[in-house]
């Protein structure tokens, strides 16, 4: 009986300390990936302050105990949350034609630094462009620039995805920013 185990086990054995090897041998090569298209877009957000109702493009919906809807709340306007609708232009003018709006929300989840998350997608609707990109990630405001995920579109991008590289372009006390949106899809499917 013992004698057809044998080769069982010896092969166990070899599955065993081989598997490592196996494993780090085959480890995928680093590929340098090549974006499949690249654009740059701005948006401007305008953050409501209590008297600035009829321009405002966003708003402090959720803020904590110590906080309220007006002004941020200190430290780091950590807990609040706000909701924007706010135009797309192709160039640093706000009030350049707008090729569509970025839509969702931004949060301050940094109790130490300026850093906030970002949910939010670009709706296109203009002549170069239609269609949606998917935007979510970290935003770590003291960076000059911060990376975040395209992590999905539609219509002109259906199925994209890709990197958007956020820079804040122009910053006025806590009531106007502009971001500079670079944008790589490494995905392309159409
Ligand atoms: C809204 O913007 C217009 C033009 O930029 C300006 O004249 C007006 O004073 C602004 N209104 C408020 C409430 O900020
Ligand atoms: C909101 O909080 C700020 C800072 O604490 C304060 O100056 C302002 O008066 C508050 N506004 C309202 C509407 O409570
Ligand atoms: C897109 O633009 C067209 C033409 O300007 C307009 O009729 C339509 O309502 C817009 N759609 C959205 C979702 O903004
Ligand atoms: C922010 O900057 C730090 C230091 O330069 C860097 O290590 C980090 O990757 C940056 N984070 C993002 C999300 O870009």
């Amino acid at each position: 009986m013992a004698t057809p185990k044998t080769p069982i086990i010896a092969f166990l054995i070899f599955l065993l300390f081989s598997t490592p090897t196996t494993s780090t041998a085959t480890k995928k090569p680093v590929r340098g990936h090549l974006p499949c298209k690249e654009m740059v877009f701005y948006f401007h957000d305008v953050l409501f302050n209590g008297q600035n109702h009829d321009n405002a493009t966003s708003a402090i919906v959720g803020s904590p105990q110590w906080g309220n809807k007006t002004t941020m709340a200190t430290p780091f306007s950590f807990g609040d949350l706000v909701i924007f609708d706010d135009p797309i232009t192709l160039d640093n003018n706000f009030h350049g034609p707008s090729i569509g709006r970025a839509q969702g929300m931004y949060l301050y989840d940094q109790r130490s630094i300026y850093g906030a998350w970002l949910a939010f997608s670009f709706l296109f609707n203009s002549s170069a462009y239609i269609g949606t990109l998917n935007f979510v990630g970290a935003d770590p405001l003291m960076n000059k620039t911060r990376d975040i995920s395209i992590v999905g579109g539609t219509g002109d991008f259906f199925m994209t995805r890709g990197i958007a590289t956020l820079m804040t372009d122009s910053f006025e006390g806590e009531v106007y920013f502009r971001l500079r949106v670079d944008i790589k899809l490494y995905e392309c499917w159409q």
